[in-house]
């Protein structure tokens, strides 16, 4: 049993407007994506790791059961927790001198010619020890968790051989078995060609194929498989054959598609029916409606263009309405993105790409969940799902993507449990 199941139920109670998404029971499209469900004056009651009742104050307070523990969230706001669908959570070391070279005027895709960007960071954390690398995550996930982040989905890719990528893919499920955020791991072994295979990309695929999916798969290390399908990484008949191979492995899709060029790749994503394609930055008209048709998630990072500076943010308005389910995710990653910060990508969603504040948590909670199967557990504030939440202090969500850049998580609680607090400050 664990502390929670044994403590008392917990009562949050008062809170300016708790954002429940109560909602059917799959991602939100469309205008569904403003529904929150918003509850003024309102409480969540809390039996073990579970939600237990939602509501307004005085009802669910006339209805207590005896001996609860009293939480007064007066001038918060409770969400469910953010789901970041897409991290690159785990390498070493970082990119500054990159990021100071582009503030120079060089380019990301001239950086990596250079033998910078991706391989860079390879080096880096192929020199690292799995031990070493479990304690930068660590420390990493701390600050997923401290900006209201629950669930988290890693990728690996900064390994690129047999056994760095199994190396990777252990520090994730370490990270998992530790908590308290659950950890969804993809393997991303199709992130760049590694230097050492520059002149025999067939070979690298065929290890992939052959010797590292079937190792991943009968150990468990992966839920899902991911290619950087692009210019300088993967083509589309390259990634049809890893996907070929990871789904009879038994792995399910996500796929980096359209970031820095139109390659084909959100109608590959759509031929395979991925849950998610990622990035989208270049798609085209034709291939929205593809992916729409496809059931295909679009997970949008925001981040990325922000950090590159350029200004071409993916179509979330005409993904909206064409019917696409959107996701939002940090991409943390050393190159493209270094944040944490779900609540800076909302900002960067509502300023940069015209989703309303309330569509900007929907894609950030319940579809985000959704695109990693979990949205029976998580992503929303209902009876029966786990009490993964967030209290910020604000009166008003929209307050949360509106003062971008601070951060206004009060206090976190995973599966019932407080594991992050902010002390309110003295008056
Ligand atoms: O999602 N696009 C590919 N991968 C990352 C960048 C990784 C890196 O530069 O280290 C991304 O943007
Ligand atoms: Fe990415």
């Amino acid at each position: 049993m664990t502390d929670r199941e044994k403590a008392r139920p917990l009562f949050l109670h008062s809170a300016a407007q708790v954002v429940t998404l109560a909602g059917p029971n799959r991602p939100r499209v469309g205008r569904e994506l403003e529904e929150l469900g918003l509850i003024e004056n309102g409480a969540v009651l809390i039996e073990g790791e579970l939600i237990a009742a939602v509501g307004p104050t005085e009802a669910l307070e006339a209805a207590l059961p005896g001996d609860v523990e009293r939480w007064d969230a007066r001038g918060l706001v409770v969400l469910p927790g953010f789901v970041d669908a897409h991290t690159h959570l785990v390498f070493a070391g970082d990119r500054v001198q990159e990021f100071e070279w582009r503030t120079r005027g060089l380019s990301y895709e001239e950086i990596a010619r250079r033998g910078g960007g991706i391989r860079m960071t390879v080096r880096r954390t192929r020199a690292a020890s799995e031990d070493e690398l479990l304690a930068i995550a660590r420390r990493r996930l701390q600050w997923f968790l401290e900006h209201g982040t629950t669930m988290v989905e890693v990728k690996s890719g900064y390994g690129l051989s047999r056994e760095e990528e199994l190396k990777i893919l252990r520090v994730i499920r370490r990270l998992h078995r530790e908590g308290p955020a659950e950890i969804i791991p993809t393997l991303l072994a199709a992130h760049v060609v590694p230097e050492e295979y520059a002149a025999n990309r067939s070979a690298y695929i065929r290890m992939i194929v052959e010797e590292l999916l079937p190792e991943v798969a009968r150990e468990g290390l992966a839920e899902y498989h991911d290619v950087f399908c692009d210019v300088g990484a993967f083509t589309v008949e390259e990634a049809r054959l890893l996907m070929e191979a990871a789904r009879a492995h038994g792995l399910k899709l996500r796929l980096h598609a359209e970031q820095l060029t139109r390659s084909g790749a959100a109608r590959l994503a759509a031929e395979f029916r991925v849950r998610t394609a990622d990035h989208l930055e270049k798609i085209a008209d034709e291939d929205i409606a593809a992916l729409a048709e496809a059931g295909v998630m679009a997970v949008l990072l925001p981040g990325a263009c922000f950090h590159l500076g350029r200004c071409d943010y993916p179509p979330a308005r005409k993904l909206i309405e064409a019917g696409v389910p959107v996701v939002l995710a940090t991409d943390f990653n050393p190159g493209t993105s270094p944040t944490p910060s779900m609540p800076m990508i909302l900002a960067l969603a509502c300023a940069q790409m015209r989703m309303t504040p309330a569509e900007a948590i929907a894609a950030a909670t319940i579809n985000a969940a959704y695109s990693l199967d979990r949205g029976h557990q998580v992503g929303s504030l209902e009876v029966g799902k786990r009490a993964d939440l967030v209290l910020f202090e604000a009166s008003d969500y929209r307050q949360i993507p509106y003062f971008f850049g601070t951060n206004m998580v009060r206090a976190v609680f995973v599966r019932g449990r407080l594991v992050y607090e902010r002390k309110a400050e003295a008056t």
